[in-house]
């Protein structure tokens, strides 16, 4: 099912976002919702307070793979990049954001097990970018030079 996805002004966009502890079907359901609601928008992730769920889960869809990052926690972040950003929750905007170049991150799956993933380039882009979301930071608080994107 398409959910609707939450813009910025919304308080749930600024929350500090609860762990997941329930690996469970509501769960999965959630997850399948906002990878349908990722697909047809188009964008290259989703965090759940994006469709007005508190809690720590985010998809991340670059050319490594479709990934469900739940419970995600940076181990280390090296380097730095600067680059054109956008966000679902803030349409027709984008802006200049520094992020690191290399990011490694441990999550768990939609079933609660245990990964780590290096993520670099556009991919450690999404991945902090979705992360910030979880904390309620969103790319306009870091980004310079905003402006309206032509479509
Ligand atoms: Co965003």
């Amino acid at each position: 099912m398409i959910r609707e996805i939450v813009q910025v002004g919304d308080e749930v966009l600024r929350k500090k976002c609860e762990p997941v502890t329930r690996f469970d079907g509501e769960l999965a359901a959630l997850l399948d919702d906002m990878k349908e609601t990722l697909k047809k928008a188009e964008g290259a992730g989703l965090a759940a307070p994006q469709v007005g769920v508190p809690i720590r889960a985010v998809l991340v869809d670059v050319p490594e793979g479709f990934f469900e990052f739940i419970n995600p926690v940076f181990v280390w972040q090296k380097g730095e990049q600067v680059g054109p950003e956008g966000c679902l929750s803030v349409r027709g905007k984008s802006g200049i954001v520094c992020r690191p170049n290399k990011v490694k991150i441990i999550y768990q799956d939609r079933h609660g097990d245990k990964y780590a993933v290096v993520a670099r380039g556009w991919f450690a882009r999404a991945v902090c970018h979705e992360l910030d979301h979880l904390d309620g930071i969103l790319y306009t608080d870091k980004a310079e030079n905003i402006r309206d994107e032509e479509d």
